[in-house]
């Protein structure tokens, strides 16, 4: 069975009431207590599956971004096996397309770069421990490399040079940004730095690399999440002083780009003694990025420049209202429940915090998924 759509959308600035969907299908009114806006880009979440299928699986993932109004994503290639093959790349691409939204994946760095040659991948993610398992000088092949086919080198920028008895302080992330800098300087390569910690970071970036920001490192701080492995996380949490000013970059306009890094873990890892890193967000990401518009920090422009426009134009991926991609939120505050996520990953720091705009709808590749679990033509 197939629906129309009708309702208010946001589009180039403006609210516009508009029908969505094919004539001679039933139409469904949403009222002006919802907007429709283009469809959610995340371009960095972990969904696992393979040798990982226990903490996620390509499956869960997209349920989880399907529920947070999100129709494409960027997967990590930390995956068991790392993805640093054309031939895993390739396996890894096939399989995400049966996915019902769009999927993309970073390839990880390769021990042979000619692997890049074979692969063409549009992006290449730089971790700290490839750069503690191969060395600056391999990053450096890499990035001519990536310069000359046109790949974006991702930086999850920590130099574990700085790394200490299990602890990973700011000047890790400083001196990764130095460095990566210089590379972007002397190779001409183009370099986004991910899920950036630090309001220092997001200036230095300015005019040779692109950033992006987590929830977790806008919302969470060191005072404020005390769940003890729920709120570990790498990068870690900053200090409340820090996390403020990264959220003022935000509302200043600095901030290129709006990313999870969803990274789900089994309950039991996380509240085990030595906890693995990473925090769930997919299901709640654009309501709390909402919630910051609801309290004026933000304009709605920025919202969907952050989390829809700047991202769907950095995976190359269609975010359009008129083409059929779109969400549909109602505009009512809720109480964050993991036990409400649609993914396997449950749980997370942000229970219990009030967000704005419960996605009821996710509209993408033909199909529009109500959050009751209904699917339709669209
Ligand atoms: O906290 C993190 N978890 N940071 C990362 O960069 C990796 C991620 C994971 O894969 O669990």
């Amino acid at each position: 069975m197939c629906i129309r759509v009708e309702g208010r959308a946001y589009i180039g600035g403006h609210f516009v009431r508009i029908r969505l969907g094919r004539e001679g299908c039933k139409t469904v009114q949403f009222s002006n207590d919802y907007i429709i806006l283009p469809g959610m880009v995340d371009i960095h979440v972990h969904f696992r599956d393979w040798e990982l299928a226990h903490k996620e699986t390509l499956e869960g993932g997209a349920a989880a971004a399907l529920a947070g109004g999100v129709v494409a994503v960027g997967d990590m290639p930390n995956t068991k096996p790392h993805i640093r093959t054309a031939e895993l790349y390739k396996k890894r691409l096939g399989e995400g397309a049966r996915l019902p939204i769009v999927y993309r994946v970073h390839m990880g760095v390769p021990v042979d770069l000619r692997e890049l040659d074979i692969a063409r991948p549009p992006t290449v993610k730089v971790y700290p421990e490839d750069v503690a398992e191969f060395g600056w000088g391999h990053i450096e092949a890499l990035a001519r490399r990536c310069a000359g086919l046109g790949c974006t080198l991702i930086f999850h920028c920590e130099d574990p040079a700085y790394f200490k008895d299990g602890e990973r302080p700011p000047e890790a992330e400083m001196a990764c940004v130095e460095k990566a800098r210089r590379l972007a300087w002397d190779t001409e390569a183009r370099v986004h730095l991910t899920h950036v910690s630090l309001p220092q970071t997001v200036d230095i970036a300015r005019g040779w690399a692109t950033v992006d920001v987590t929830p977790h490192h806008l919302f969470l701080d060191r005072e404020n999440c005390k769940l003890g492995g729920l709120c570990l996380v790498n990068p870690r949490l900053r200090e409340p002083g820090l996390r403020k000013l990264l959220l003022a970059r935000l509302a200043a306009g600095l901030v290129d780009i709006y990313a999870t890094d969803h990274a789900p873990h089994t309950p039991e890892e996380k509240k085990s003694d030595s906890p693995p890193p990473g925090i769930c967000s997919l299901d709640i990401a654009l309501s709390l990025l909402l919630s910051l518009w609801k309290r004026g920090v933000l304009t709605l422009d920025d919202v969907v420049r952050l989390y829809s426009h700047r991202p769907a134009r950095f995976l190359n991926v269609n975010n359009d209202i008129i083409g059929g991609v779109f969400t549909i939120i109602k505009l009512e505050e809720f109480t964050v429940r993991g036990e409400e996520f649609a993914g396997r990953c449950k749980y997370t720091p942000f229970e219990g915090f009030r967000a704005f705009g419960v996605v009821v709808a996710t509209a993408v590749g033909g199909k529009i998924f109500f959050r009751n679990g209904e699917v339709y033509d669209v």
